[in-house]
């Protein structure tokens, strides 16, 4: 959606300045785009955000094989959005942090409602609270946001492998949320390692078993440890996910493909960070990304 298609399809938005000091539109610790923005922004409420999150995700196509409640999960009163904060997970931390910061909604990954009705008690009944307590809606997209083809985890863990000839990898309940591919040159574990991890952090599980210059390798984001036996019928060089098992082990083992579970946190930042920054080159609206790493 374009922001000039957003204008026209929404009586909320409304364009509301053409001179926004510079200290508004750096609310984000990370300036997303800072040079790109435009120099207004888009006055949205929850449900005009809603929809510019539809016209971008497939939220609706996904949502009969998704566990994820995706999309508004709890809404907030009436009044335009400012201020969106951005994370992985939806828990005290973030939901504090993005309070303090002043955002007037939470996107997640992982949100609070999954599958079944859930009973408001304990962490999840404090979470809500202060959700309702900060006025702040929680708007959650978990698989959309995996399997988008720019934006989404794999999509982007794929570039920053270096991956070309992208095809679509990794069936759940037959839709491939993953992708595989070749890199543009081969490349050693080390090399595809710091790609990854480019901050030197040890991997959560590491069993190389591919050729010393890797040549190909697919991707599948966060818990997918089981998609490693599609990797290996299709000898790809380099799994990448973010969790291991212990299952899947000895079939690594026997196997010629490397098995590398980066931490489903790490792998699952790079969706949430991409849209944060799609909103504030489209909308203007200040974006943060609010980092909460767990380490798994
Ligand atoms: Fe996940």
């Amino acid at each position: 959606m374009t922001p000039k298609q957003l204008d026209g399809s929404s009586k909320t938005a409304a364009l509301l300045s053409s001179g926004l000091p510079e200290s508004h539109a750096s609310f984000s610790g990370r300036p997303f785009y800072f040079f790109a923005r435009p120099r207004y922004t888009f006055l949205m409420t929850t449900h005009d955000f809603d929809r510019w999150c539809r016209s971008i995700l497939e939220i609706d196509a996904l949502s009969s094989i998704d566990d994820s409640l995706n999309g508004i999960q709890v809404d907030r009163g009436p009044g335009a959005l400012r201020r969106v904060a951005f994370a992985v997970d939806a828990c005290a931390e973030t939901i504090r942090r993005a309070r303090e910061a002043g955002a007037e909604l939470l996107f997640v990954h992982h949100g609070l409602f999954w599958g079944k009705p859930a009973r408001i008690a304990g962490a999840l009944r404090e979470r809500l609270k202060m959700l309702l307590d900060a006025d702040m809606a929680l708007y959650a997209c978990h698989l959309p946001l995996d399997k988008h083809p720019e934006l989404g985890n794999n999509a982007v863990l794929a570039r920053l492998l270096g991956l070309e000839g992208l095809e679509p990898f990794g069936g759940y309940h037959g839709v491939k949320l993953g992708y595989k591919g070749r890199f543009r040159e081969p490349v050693t574990l080390e090399e595809a390692l710091l790609r990854i991890l480019p901050d030197g952090s040890a991997p959560r599980t590491l069993i190389p078993r591919g050729p010393e210059r890797l040549t190909t390798a697919a991707v599948m984001s966060g818990g997918a440890p089981f998609e490693v036996f599609e990797a290996i019928d299709a000898g790809v060089d380099l799994y990448v996910t973010g969790e291991g098992s212990h299952s899947i082990y000895h079939a690594v083992l026997e196997s010629r493909t490397t098995f590398l579970a980066a931490g489903h946190y790490a792998t699952e930042t790079h969706g949430v960070r991409a849209l944060a920054e799609r909103l504030a080159l489209e909308t203007g609206l200040e974006t943060r990304f609010i980092d909460a790493p767990t380490g798994l």
